[in-house]
């Protein structure tokens, strides 16, 4: 569990996190009416925070919720967050819902103040003994509705996914539409066969990550390539390496997917390197 440290932001202004207070006709609570942002900092500095913020700008105009803040405000906000929680490695999480109304209706009234809530944990290292062994993923079906590409508060499918996947003794549930790889329940998805790196392209079947942007950066810096192509279920059970990524687990290889070894069973010598890059490419952008 990522337990909230002491201060949080709401609608302008930092407070104690556990006396923090939003009323129950909130849209957000009432209809899953927001979006959301996870941002990783590193010796309290934010990882691609511009990107985290053009998607939750994109996510927030899909919605018709105007931006409560602008880029520099934006950026007030987690510096107070940050630092207001001790700074280091953090996990930054903002949401933005549309707000408040006097009552429940499906379509919104006009000019509601956006509500904004923000708050910090400490984003623990990648656990070591996944490091070394890699995780356990299984493929399930994708349930998701069809705009996977907005960050949504509405996160009911992922949850009983997550937990259908750890029911069957897996860290993660790598989704599947059609025959086709979507993305994992909280995470992009990378597949290696014979040296070639691939990921699915950009769609409203997955969300735009962040994260696959920094791996993307991180086997450029290596001089090596990467294909963005559709990737059948097919091509996961043949893969030599599978790994996954998100703000809250930089990248991390799957050694076993439905119960079976993928490769040779463990972390392979391309995620290594593109570990080791991405370990690179965070200490030069945030000198952590
Ligand atoms: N989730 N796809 C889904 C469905 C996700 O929920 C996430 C991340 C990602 C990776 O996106 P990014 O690289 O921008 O973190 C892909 C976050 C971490 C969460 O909900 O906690």
């Amino acid at each position: 569990m990522a337990e909230a440290l002491p201060t949080c932001y709401l609608n302008g202004e930092f407070v104690a996190t556990d006396a923090a207070r939003i009323s129950p006709l909130d849209r957000g609570f009432l209809f899953g009416d927001g979006v959301y942002e996870v941002v990783p900092c590193y010796g309290g500095r934010p990882l691609r925070l511009e990107s985290h913020l053009e998607r939750l700008a994109a996510g927030l105009e899909a919605l018709g919720i105007g931006n409560p803040r602008t880029g520099a405000q934006w950026r007030e906000l987690f510096a107070g967050l940050v630092g207001k929680n001790g700074g280091g490695d953090l996990g930054v999480y903002l949401e933005v819902t549309r707000g408040t109304e006097s009552g429940r209706d499906f379509l919104p009234a006009e000019g509601t103040p956006p509500t904004v809530f923000g708050f910090a944990w400490t984003l623990a290292p990648p656990d070591p003994d996944q490091r070394k062994h890699g995780i356990k993923a299984v493929t399930l079906e994708d349930i998701r509705w069809l705009r996977c590409d907005i960050k949504s508060v509405a996160l009911l499918a992922a949850v009983m996914l997550r937990r259908e996947a750890q029911a069957q003794g897996a860290d993660e549930a790598i989704l599947v539409r059609g025959g086709r790889l979507a993305e994992g329940s909280s995470s992009c998805v990378f597949v290696v066969r014979d040296g070639v790196i691939a990921t699915p392209p950009a769609s409203h079947e997955r969300l735009p990550s962040i994260t696959r942007e920094v791996v993307a950066d991180s086997i450029q810096s290596l001089e090596l390539g990467l294909k963005e192509q559709d990737i059948a279920c097919a091509d996961l059970t043949r893969a030599d390496e599978i790994w996954l990524a998100s703000s809250t687990r930089e990248v991390i290889a799957v050694t076993r997917l439905d119960g079976q070894p993928v490769g040779n069973g463990t972390p392979g010598p391309l995620w290594g390197k593109v570990h080791a890059a991405f370990q690179q490419l965070k200490q030069r952008e945030c000198g952590a």
